[in-house]
């Protein structure tokens, strides 16, 4: 979900869909907005994308005032009585994140004759404004109220036809929120990316407090009325930073950003802390795509740093109250906003543990929560499906090991790899149409099995994660040493079986599992580099991908995730289906 907002001296409608388009890649399952014109609120919603609502909106207002919110379904399917904004009674209200006391809440106005038109938990939020504000009239006792009654995490803006100047705003708990400056008025938003070319200047809005905006100023206060200062600094992305140039789509430009990124920040050097440089041991933690660039960092720590490693899945780890002992904690996330990576880091932190954050968006909610901040610097990363981001990831994971190992001699040979890496990328692009090939081949299947040993294993399951992300088609990712402990099962004449077998350590056990497959007339594509091609010849498999061979095994998997996420792209392609936004998903996941 996301949320934004404006009000200034010019039409508010214009800058509050520039604004929800730069959010879009959070949720767009539905949107709306709600502006105030000639002191009247005015509320349009759609189900759907952006286009969606497009097609219901007015083609031009004069008002100068307004909120609005692109959906992923939480509280309620993607309906439009479900879309926000929610309204009661002149009050309308977009958030974004969860009210726990929903139910609750709604008990009590329900008993009050309040009547619900959706599932949300955001028309409670507007009802429950409305029962407070009828009485007194006071927005300052009303948000107060808000903060302390409401519980769980949200970001809140609210107008209301009373204060047809002002728009509201809450932030309590983990769900983001900041404030923008311009000469043309002032902004809101839960993400930052949707202000680019909006705000010039913005300003992270704290837990626990509430604001009221208007052209007589920002007014910012805690819980219990004690007015808080605020401090802007100038908006880290430029309008040259978004767009997707002449790529068909935000992911296909990102893949082609790859190259650059290693050739640009592979051979910088990384500071890090003192803290993780005396630790023995590090937890590393993320979700999704980050959590598979954290295991593969796992074992760049454990075998070039000699480090004991534990890595966790952030939406698993707090709930199960574990043991923490000394060490640092790196927390791997592209957005910086994931609610469960915060959380997991919260925990850390309580139990006394040293936090680094490694995140791609500066100033993000992991980057103020954290004691050190690593910044990954793909650029953004707008495709749902990360590709850069995770490269960028697995490239600074691999820099950290590289400032702890001791063996120089093997420090210079990855650098000597990392230099010659953005060349061999470029080389995959060369051979897409071998990969349209075997996206072809797979555009039919039911379900995809994706195979590695060592780094490859993270990779296959990233390359399994992507696929299902995409094509909707299920990968399914197995470390190949597990091939005969089950997975073998699934394998038939029908379902391809998609093998990352580079020239490493592993190589010969992982052409046994390629010979286990074909034996069950599996349909096998192997993933592989020069070196690997030339043992393979004669094994009869489906088709074989050769990308150039790296100096070092370390930097396999940079050239194998790039042709993994090619051949899901392609698939998808072949498909039709939607590649920035796959059905259901959202860039940044901000609710537990
Ligand atoms: C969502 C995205 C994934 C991403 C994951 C973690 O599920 O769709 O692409 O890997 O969140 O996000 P983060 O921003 O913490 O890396």
């Amino acid at each position: 979900c996301g949320i934004v907002g404006f009000l200034g001296t010019c039409p508010a409608l214009e800058i509050i869909v520039q604004a929800l388009k730069g959010l879009e890649y959070r949720g767009y399952d539905s949107s709306g907005v709600a502006l105030i014109e000639h002191g009247r609120l005015l509320r349009h919603r759609a189900v759907g994308t952006l286009d969606q609502l497009m097609k219901v909106l007015p083609e031009t207002t004069k008002s100068t005032l307004g909120i609005g919110h692109t959906r992923w379904a939480t509280h309620g399917a993607p309906e439009e009585r479900n879309a926000h904004p929610q309204v009661s009674h002149g009050i309308a209200v977009v958030h974004n994140g969860i009210i726990e006391n929903f139910s609750e809440l709604k008990a009590q106005l329900l008993k009050q004759g309040y009547a619900f038109e959706s599932e949300t938990d955001t028309e409670v939020v507007a009802h429950f404004i409305h029962q407070h504000y009828s009485k007194s009239k006071n927005v300052e006792e009303v948000f107060s109220k808000v903060l302390k009654e409401l519980e769980g995490s949200f970001a809140l803006a609210i107008i209301l036809e009373d204060h047809p100047n002002h728009i509201f705003i809450a932030r309590k708990g983990i769900s983001p929120l900041a404030i923008g400056r311009s000469a043309k008025g002032i902004s809101l938003c839960s993400d930052t990316l949707s202000l680019v070319g909006i705000a010039d200047e913005l300003s992270y809005i704290e837990d626990g407090v509430w604001g009221d905006l208007s052209l007589e100023g920002i007014k910012i206060f805690d819980e219990n009325q004690i007015s808080q200062s605020i401090e802007f600094v100038p908006h880290p992305l430029g309008k040259d930073s978004l767009g997707r140039g002449e790529f068909s789509h935000y992911m296909l430009k990102e893949m082609y950003e790859q190259p650059d990124i290693v050739l640009k920040e592979g051979t910088q050097t990384l500071d890090i802390p003192k803290e993780l440089s005396k630790a023995l041991h590090i937890t590393l933690i993320g979700c999704g795509s980050a959590f598979y660039a954290a295991w593969g960092g796992k074992y760049y720590l454990e075998q070039l740093a000699n480090r004991i490693v534990t890595l966790e899945l952030a939406s698993e780890f707090h709930y199960r109250n574990p043991v923490v002992q000394d060490g640092v904690t790196i927390a791997v996330s592209q957005s910086g906003e994931t609610a469960d990576t915060l959380k997991a880091i919260q925990y850390m932190e309580q139990h006394g543990q040293y936090t680094v954050g490694m995140v791609n968006v500066p100033h993000s909610s992991i980057s103020r929560q954290v004691h050190y901040e690593i910044l990954t610097k793909a650029g953004p990363e707008i495709g749902v499906a990360s590709t850069k981001a995770f490269t960028a990831q697995l490239l600074c994971l691999l820099k950290i090991s590289m400032n702890l190992m001791q063996d120089s001699v093997r420090k210079q040979k990855i650098l000597k790899g990392l230099k010659q890496l953005p060349l061999d990328m470029q080389k995959i692009f060369f051979k897409v149409s071998q990969l349209q090939d075997i996206a072809q081949h797979l555009v039919h299947s039911k379900g995809i099995i994706f195979l590695g040993r060592g780094m490859s294993y993270p990779v296959a399951l990233e390359g399994a994660l992507k696929m299902s992300e995409l094509s909707y088609i299920p990968g399914q990712g197995f470390a190949a040493g597990e091939l005969k402990h089950g997975p073998l099962a699934l394998v038939d004449a029908c379902t391809p079986v998609v093998v990352l077998a580079p020239m490493d350590q592993f190589f010969e056990k992982t052409v046994s599992n390629i010979y286990e497959v074909c034996a069950r007339e599996g349909k096998v594509f192997v993933i592989t580099d020069n070196a690997g091609a030339e043992q393979l010849a004669g094994v009869p498999v489906q088709d074989i991908f050769v990308y150039p061979s790296p100096t070092t095994w370390e930097l396999h998997p940079f050239l194998s995730v790039l042709t993994l996420q090619l051949i899901a792209y392609y698939t998808a392609l072949h498909k039709g289906c939607s590649i920035d936004q796959p059905r259901n998903l959202a860039k940044a996941v901000t609710v537990e």
